[in-house]
């Protein structure tokens, strides 16, 4: 991206920028091609997109600053609608134990896993949390992701969830991200409540959901429904309570067994239901009934060799919104490259490249509550896009271990890579 001018003129442009000799890619309905196009923005918001003959007077006369795109695509800033990102330390030595044969179920009943991550996230500090959290956050940024999502539950007592979240918040306020805030105090049972979960469920109920609430903290609540985390009935509570206290609901269903947790949650009205390797097909029609998106979470699929694929044929002959999202997190899924995971979507789960792409964008804005400003690019949504090295939309799933394929990453309006200006460099790791 060059920018070829920039007038300091008193009148009154009709943009703030714009963007030419750009292949848009605007994922309204499939691709959404629009070649040799520009996309202009106005107080952060697309003002106006099409082919450049439609432009009513030349890109200088518009617009203060213009910028030439060289025919690359351009598509909506990539969204990641499920991540785990913000915890403390890492799984490496969990990840050799299960090469060595061990299954992530007997880990975690032997007190690893999601456990092990919880003593360490309890034990960091703010701080140190918001330190080990940043790079990942900032990763993020770098592999084209302009929003994403970010559940609590590697706390299980309310001073951790609430110190996960805050850290959250301010990774928002520090980088040019948008960050969803999920809270997933249903995670796990903490072991100070092995012997009696639903008194945990309680605690869920009865003081961290209406603490969050109370505090604005989450947006959504979140619950593994899982024979190693909670059972329906506790999911059911769960979710009632959240919808109570005016919360979205969202779920880890059906990733490990099948409980009914995605019928529950899309009956429930929940934003998404997550993982569905082992969803029944009979679910399917309620979840197209309610308008729930179904999150498909590959890089979990692929780094715990599963075998049992989600109903994906099904889900997409339903008509089924599909979003794709990291999951990132130290036990399942140490991602933080949305391209990859579309290429794992692609490979792994027989997704064409442009159903990957609107998994990223599209969907997964749906999957947030986010559909009316995010994840196209159309006029009034927030001017939040991606430039890419390649000159069709197919080659974003294609390459593998490139480096980035990045030109520039536009966030509300504004160039935040590359980075025009001196920058911080606390992200590089
Ligand atoms: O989405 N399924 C539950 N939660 C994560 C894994 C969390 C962990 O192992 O730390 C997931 O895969
Ligand atoms: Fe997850």
């Amino acid at each position: 991206m060059t920018v070829i001018l920039t007038l300091e003129i008193m009148e009154m442009k009709t943009f703030d920028a714009i963007w030419i000799n750009a292949t848009l890619v605007t994922c309204a309905d499939g691709y959404g091609l629009i070649k040799e196009a520009a996309i202009a923005v106005k107080d952060g918001r697309i003002a106006w997109l099409g082919k450049m003959s439609e432009l009513e007077s030349s890109a200088m006369q518009l617009a203060e600053k213009v910028y030439d795109v060289e025919s690359r695509c351009m598509t909506p800033g990539l969204i990641d609608c499920h991540t785990h990102l913000i915890y403390a330390g890492n799984r490496a030595l969990e990840f050799e134990s299960r090469l060595k044969g061990k299954s992530y179920v007997e880990i975690a009943k032997e007190g690893g896993g999601i456990q092990s991550t919880v003593k360490a996230t309890r034990e960091a500090s703010t701080e140190e949390l918001f330190l080990q959290s940043y790079p990942r956050a900032k990763a993020c940024l770098l592999n084209g992701t302009t929003t994403l999502e970010i559940k609590s539950g590697y706390g299980l007592n309310l001073e951790t969830e609430k110190k996960m979240l805050l850290v959250a918040k301010r990774l928002e306020e520090e980088l040019p991200l948008t960050i969803k805030r999920t809270f997933l105090g249903a995670h796990t049972i903490p072991i100070e409540y092995k012997q009696d979960k639903d008194a945990y469920v309680d605690q869920v109920c009865n003081e961290m959901i209406p603490e969050m609430a109370k505090i604005n903290l989450a947006d959504a609540v979140d619950v593994f429904c899982e024979s190693i985390a909670f059972n329906y009935e506790q999911t059911e509570r769960i979710f009632q309570t959240a919808k109570q206290f005016g919360l979205d609901v969202k779920c880890h269903a059906e990733q490990l067994s099948y409980l009914g947790a995605a019928k529950l949650a899309s009956t429930c009205h929940a934003l998404s239901v997550d993982h569905l390797e082992y969803l029944s097909l009979d679910d399917i029609k309620t979840l197209k009934e309610n308008n729930t998106v179904a999150v498909l979470l590959p890089g979990a699929f692929y780094f715990l060799k599963e075998t049992k694929k989600p109903p994906i044929a099904e889900l997409i002959n339903a008509r089924v919104p599909i979003a794709l999202a990291t999951d990132c997190n130290p036990g399942t899924s140490p991602i933080l490259s949305l391209p990859l995971i579309m290429n794992m979507a692609c490979i792994l789960f027989g997704l064409t490249a442009e159903q990957a792409l609107l998994g990223v964008t599209k969907h997964a804005a749906k999957a947030l509550g986010l559909e009316k400003t995010h994840g196209t690019l159309e006029e009034n949504k927030v001017a939040d896009f991606v430039i890419w090295n390649v000159k069709h939309p197919v080659e974003i799933s294609y390459y593998m271990g490139y480096g980035s394929l990045i030109n520039g990453v536009i966030k509300n309006a504004e160039v935040v890579i590359p980075v025009s200006s001196r920058g911080e460099d606390r992200g590089t790791q």
